[in-house]
This record gives structure tokens, C-alpha cells and sequence, in this order.
């Protein structure tokens, strides 16, 4: 099945007002402090690279890059790490920066892997959340923009790799455009 882009959902210019406005509360509030910022590779690194520009508190960046398995049933499922962190987050306050939550799995995951290192805080921020897919409670301490129940690409967002690089956020025509 071939796929071309439908239609911009959210263009560059709503981006960067939602990176704005996030770096803006982040600023305030970890003021005074440091932040490790840990980008989950791949989809969060266009995200990541126009938030870190615009955070005025003292920051360090690490990545890391994991994958989901979700097993048999709906509710559990396990990360493996891909590539773990560099940096020890031991006593720091970590920001973890993700593309997109949506049933919310992996950051429930995540979220409990990065406790066990003892940072002084954790918390999450998201591009983009599909509320209506959640199947755990979690939800993002910072959140660009919700977004109804449909498969985003570009701005880092891929389909079977692709579309990554699509400076604004899109949508795919499941039929190719062969209608
Ligand atoms: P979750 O564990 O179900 O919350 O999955 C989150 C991950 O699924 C994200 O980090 C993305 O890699 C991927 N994902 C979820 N929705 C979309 C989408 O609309 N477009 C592209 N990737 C998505
Ligand atoms: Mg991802």
C-alpha cells in the first residue's frame, strides 16, 4: 500500500507558538535549577532540538532509545532499552521529551525505569497527545497540543520510517491518493 500526505494538520507556524509556550512554562518553572532533558529517539529529535533553543535554565541533554512490547494483554508492557542514557540522572531533575503519547504505554514504562535511578524529579513533556487512545492513567506534565484520534507524520513523526523530515505535521491518505 503506497501513502502520500492527505492534509497539514498543524503547520510550522502553530509549532513553534506550542514550543514557545512550553519552553516559556518550563523556564518558570524549574528557575534557579538545572534539567537533564532526555529526548526518546527517534521521533522526539526535531522536538527536542527547537526546545532545548528556546530553555533558559541551565540544561543538559542526554537521549535515549527504546523500543515496546506490549505482550498479550492491554494493560502491561515493557520497554527494552535500546540505547540507555550516558549521563547519571541520580539526584537531578529530568525532563523527558517524547514525540507523542498515545496509549501512553511507553511512558508509563519509561517513567518507571527512570524512578529506579533516583532523580531528584521526573517529569514529562509531549508534542502532541491523543487522550482517546490512553490505556494507563498517565498523562504529560507539559503538552503541546492535543489531537484527535488520528496517525500524524512529520515533525519527527514517522510511518515505517518515513515522513520524519516533513517540517509540519500531516496526515496520510491511506489510499495513496488513488481515489
Ligand atoms: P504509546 O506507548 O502507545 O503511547 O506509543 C507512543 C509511540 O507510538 C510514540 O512515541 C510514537 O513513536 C508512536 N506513535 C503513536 N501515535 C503515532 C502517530 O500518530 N504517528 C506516528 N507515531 C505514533
Ligand atoms: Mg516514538
Amino acid at each position: 500500500m503506497t501513502h502520500r500526505v492527505e492534509r497539514v494538520m498543524i503547520d510550522r507556524t502553530q509549532i513553534q507558538e506550542m514550543v514557545d509556550r512550553l519552553a516559556a512554562e518550563i523556564n518558570r518553572d524549574y528557575e534557579g535549577q538545572e534539567i537533564v532533558v532526555v529526548g526518546i529517539l527517534k521521533g522526539s529529535f526535531i522536538f527536542m532540538a527547537d526546545l532545548v533553543r528556546k530553555l533558559t535554565v541551565q540544561t543538559t541533554i542526554d537521549f535515549m532509545s527504546v523500543s515496546s512490547y506490549y505482550g498479550g494483554t492491554k494493560t502491561s508492557g515493557i520497554v527494552k532499552i535500546v540505547k540507555d542514557l550516558d549521563v547519571n540522572i541520580n539526584g537531578k531533575n529530568v525532563l523527558i521529551v517524547e514525540d507523542i503519547v498515545d496509549s501512553g504505554l511507553t511512558l508509563l514504562n519509561l517513567k518507571d525505569l527512570l524512578r529506579t535511578k533516583d532523580p531528584a524529579s521526573l517529569r514529562v513533556c509531549v508534542a502532541f497527545d491523543k487522550p482517546d487512545r490512553r490505556k494507563t492513567e498517565i498523562s504529560a506534565d507539559y503538552v503541546g497540543m492535543s489531537i484527535p484520534d488520528e496517525f500524524i507524520v512529520g515533525y519527527g513523526l514517522d510511518y515505517s520510517g518515513r515522513y520524519r523530515n516533513l517540517p509540519d505535521v500531516c496526515i496520510l491518505d491511506p489510499d495513496g491518493g488513488k481515489k
